[in-house]
């Protein structure tokens, strides 16, 4: 049964790079960028690694907590981070998820036979503080992560959250919002007394502080 939106995120317990985690008590009231890559020591993972922790900053300003996966093992793990602290310049910090049997990977259909019987895809998850999953994306192993989307992604969860908008096409943190159609005129001037462009009654764009 495939995963989808709005699902709870599977709980599991496993050996990572830093100990041994129970999934939904580690993530405790974060946001978590749970993701997979193919293998330790192959060049792309190396790179997304890095930017990974080099965006550390970025992602606790967003209260997430990154998680990275692999069916290698703890020791691959931690052997293969000092290639991608010294090639990356950069200190990683978050956990490497050790699934050597592939529980996890399972769980969360990381594994498409199709590109590989035991590695796993390029797969996201962004998981919010109730342990719904609110996105998913999968890229191939060819093809590395952009990490200004997954922040991105990111900012326009937690913004649509409090403030009960969405985002159009390529928004990014600043731009006009939308006020989405489930929200009347009426009560739409509670909630967004700086007012609106009505370019149709189902297109109405604002600002949002
Ligand atoms: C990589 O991370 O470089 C990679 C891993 C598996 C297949 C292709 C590339």
């Amino acid at each position: 049964m495939s995963l989808r939106l709005g699902d709870t995120a599977p709980n599991f317990q496993i050996a990572t790079t830093s100990g041994d985690i129970d999934f939904h008590d580690w993530a405790g009231d974060s946001w978590v960028f749970f993701f997979s890559h193919p293998a330790d020591f192959t060049p792309v993972c190396t790179t997304e690694m890095g930017r990974t922790a080099q965006l550390s900053g970025e992602f606790e300003a967003r209260n997430v907590k990154p998680l990275g996966l692999s069916t290698d093992s703890v020791e691959e793990h931690l052997k293969w981070i000092e290639d991608v602290n010294d090639t990356q310049n950069t200190s990683l910090r978050f956990p490497i998820v050790a699934d050597k049997d592939h529980k996890v990977a399972q769980m969360y259909e990381m594994i498409h036979p199709g590109e590989s019987e035991t590695a796993a895809v390029r797969s996201v998850f962004i998981i919010d503080p109730n342990k719904k999953i609110r996105l998913t994306m999968t890229y191939p192993m060819s093809v590395g992560r952009n990490f200004t989307e997954i922040l991105r992604v990111i900012d326009s969860l937690q913004l649509s959250d409090a403030k009960r908008i969405a985002t159009p096409a390529d928004w990014t943190p600043g731009g006009k919002v939308i006020i989405p159609p489930s929200i009347s005129n009426d009560e739409a001037k509670d909630l967004f007394p700086q007012g609106w462009d009505e370019l149709r009654p189902y297109l109405r764009l604002t600002d949002v502080k």
